[in-house]
């Protein structure tokens, strides 16, 4: 089984696909003082929820882009749900090869989804060009929050860096750190323990599928990583990043 499948499997029991809360979300909307004139674009954007919520709250319009069938589906499903299908548009693709218009969004975002470019500097290089003069790129991404990381897994995790890391490459990139909001424990702990309800579940009905110790082992793999090491050393942030004040 690809790996891309397994997350399917993690996912049935997540709407937001990362350690924020929904609280979160609807205070990062908040913050950025969206209303019905924003128009956004989420690369990566799983179900489609920081979409959903934004648009359900504060009426902004916008694209989501995510490469999983499954994403995209339950994102489109989300949106008929709460009547904003036609506020909210989601493509089936490659962030990465997304043609936008360029210079025609308010805010673009990507949130725990920075694989897309390869790393975050790459990423905000990446969306740079969607935005509107003056517009804000909104990035969660993981870090550090302790240092030496244990090489072990410093090698699953390779591209990481501490917050000072993030801090510094936004501002090489051209943008200033105008608002952040964590993960807490509890909402790393939600995020990773949901990830294995999902996949307990689909071994409980699938108890004959050939695939199924290829899963065993990647959830246990998973939790060891996690139990041993996730939870003391990676953090996980939303970065709202506006061009430099000069
Ligand atoms: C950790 S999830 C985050 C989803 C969503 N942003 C959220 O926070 O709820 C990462 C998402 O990136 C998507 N993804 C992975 N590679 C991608 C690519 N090359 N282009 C677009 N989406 C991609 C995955 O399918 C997945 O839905």
């Amino acid at each position: 089984m690809e790996e891309m499948k397994i997350y399917d499997l993690c996912e049935p029991f997540m709407e937001i696909i990362n350690p924020l809360t929904i609280d979160q979300v609807i205070k990062l909307g908040e913050v950025l003082a969206l209303d019905e004139d924003d128009r956004l674009i989420d690369f990566g954007c799983g179900c489609g929820k920081f979409l959903a919520v934004w648009s359900k709250a504060y009426g902004v319009t916008g694209t989501g882009v995510d490469v999983r069938d499954q994403s995209v589906r339950r994102a489109r499903e989300i949106l008929e749900r709460e009547g904003l299908s036609d506020r909210i548009e989601i493509v089936k693709g490659d962030g990465k090869e997304f043609e936008f218009e360029p210079n025609s969004y308010d805010h673009a975002m990507c949130i725990g989804a920075s694989f897309i470019w390869g790393g975050f500097r790459n990423t905000l290089q990446g969306m740079i060009d969607a935005l509107k003069p003056g517009g804000k790129l909104i990035v969660g991404e993981p870090y550090w929050r302790k240092e030496p990381v244990p090489e072990e897994y410093l090698n699953e995790n390779p591209g990481f860096t501490n917050e000072m890391g993030i801090l510094r490459i936004a501002r090489e990139e051209g943008f200033d750190l105008e608002y952040m909001i964590r993960s807490s424990e509890q909402g790393w702990d939600n995020y990773e323990s949901n990830n294995w309800r999902g996949l307990n579940h689909w071994l409980d009905h699938n108890p004959d599928h050939p695939d199924r110790q290829q899963v065993i082992d990647w959830m246990r793999k998973n939790q060891d990583l996690y139990l041993e090491y996730g939870r003391e050393y990676l953090g996980f942030a939303v970065y709202v990043l506006r061009p430099i004040n000069k």
